[in-house]
């Protein structure tokens, strides 16, 4: 089911728009491999027809799956595990010791896909910091797609999910085998707010957070794109709060107001100003 060139440039507006996620001229077979089936299940025979239709028709249920179907949702516990690392060994012990007044915490994994990193963050802080019990603490992750929030809340994971980066003890203390599943606690699982948020659109009214978990999503954006959505992101941090990033992602050229901070073998952002910053809201 080829499409035609007004099809793929009808696509690649409309998730654009919907979403900023650059659709280069070359990723035809992967709006074909991802949206054909969905075509397929909207009963059309062609993508162009799909198109079309949805070109013809107000934003609805079909366009808003066409975007989540162009989101690539890769992850997978501990991803990259220095970051984790960081977070266990000194990230985390000094925000606890500056928040120690409030015994208050606030993180936000935005770009949380089907949950595997908030979930190592959670477990993370159930295994090493029990100090934290007696600690208020709000934990939202979010995305855009609302199929792979439902997977997050679920707790539920396939074998080979959890195969990928999950510390077979920590499988065995906090999950339950169901079937061919495994069901994270329930206990971790309520710690972890899971909200639908799209990062380009107007942010809801949200607490101050001392860690903000943006990581292997800013790669999809272009630059003014990624710019804003950082200057965004000060402004929802506590001074001196943590921004970490994926691998390949830096503030670097972006945005000035953040310092790179090598912690370990992770790497964490830093506000360099704290004048300004903690304002409780941002619209992108
Ligand atoms: C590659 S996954 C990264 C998951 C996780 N942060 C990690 O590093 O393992 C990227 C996620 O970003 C989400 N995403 C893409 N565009 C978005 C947007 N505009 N707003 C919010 N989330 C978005 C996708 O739905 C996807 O789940």
């Amino acid at each position: 089911m080829a499409m035609t060139p007004k099809t793929f440039g009808y696509i690649r507006q409309l998730v654009l728009a919907r979403s900023a996620i650059v659709l280069e001229p070359g990723k035809e077979y992967l709006v074909e491999s991802r949206l054909v089936p969905l075509a397929k299940v909207h009963g059309f025979a062609t993508l162009d027809d799909f198109a079309d239709t949805m070109a013809a028709a107000p934003f609805g249920t079909m366009h808003r799956q066409t975007v989540e179907a162009m989101t690539t949702n890769e992850t997978s516990f501990f991803r990259d595990i220095h970051p984790f690392d960081a977070l266990k060994k000194t990230l985390i012990p000094e925000v606890m010791a500056r928040k120690a007044a409030s015994r208050q915490l606030n993180i936000w994994c935005a770009a949380a896909s089907s949950g595997q990193e908030p979930y190592s963050v959670a477990m993370l802080l159930r295994e090493n910091f029990p100090e934290l019990a007696s600690w208020k603490i709000t934990f939202i992750a979010t995305d855009l797609s609302n199929a792979v929030l439902a997977k997050a809340r679920s707790g539920r994971y396939g074998q080979l999910e959890v195969n990928r980066g999950l510390p077979a003890p920590l499988m065995v203390k906090y999950f339950t085998k169901d079937g061919t599943e495994w069901v994270i606690r329930e206990d971790i699982r309520s710690m972890i707010d899971f909200r639908e948020l799209n990062l380009i659109e107007k942010w809801p009214l949200m607490p101050v957070f001392d860690i903000v978990m943006i990581r292997n999503v800013l790669i999809y954006f272009d630059i003014a794109t990624k710019r804003q959505i950082l200057k965004n992101i000060r402004g929802v941090m506590s001074p001196n709060g943590i921004l970490m990033l994926g691998g390949a992602e830096t503030t670097m050229g972006l945005d000035d107001q953040f310092e790179r901070v090598q912690v370990e073998k992770g790497v964490a952002y830093r506000q360099i100003s704290a004048v300004g910053a903690g304002r409780a809201n941002a619209a992108a």
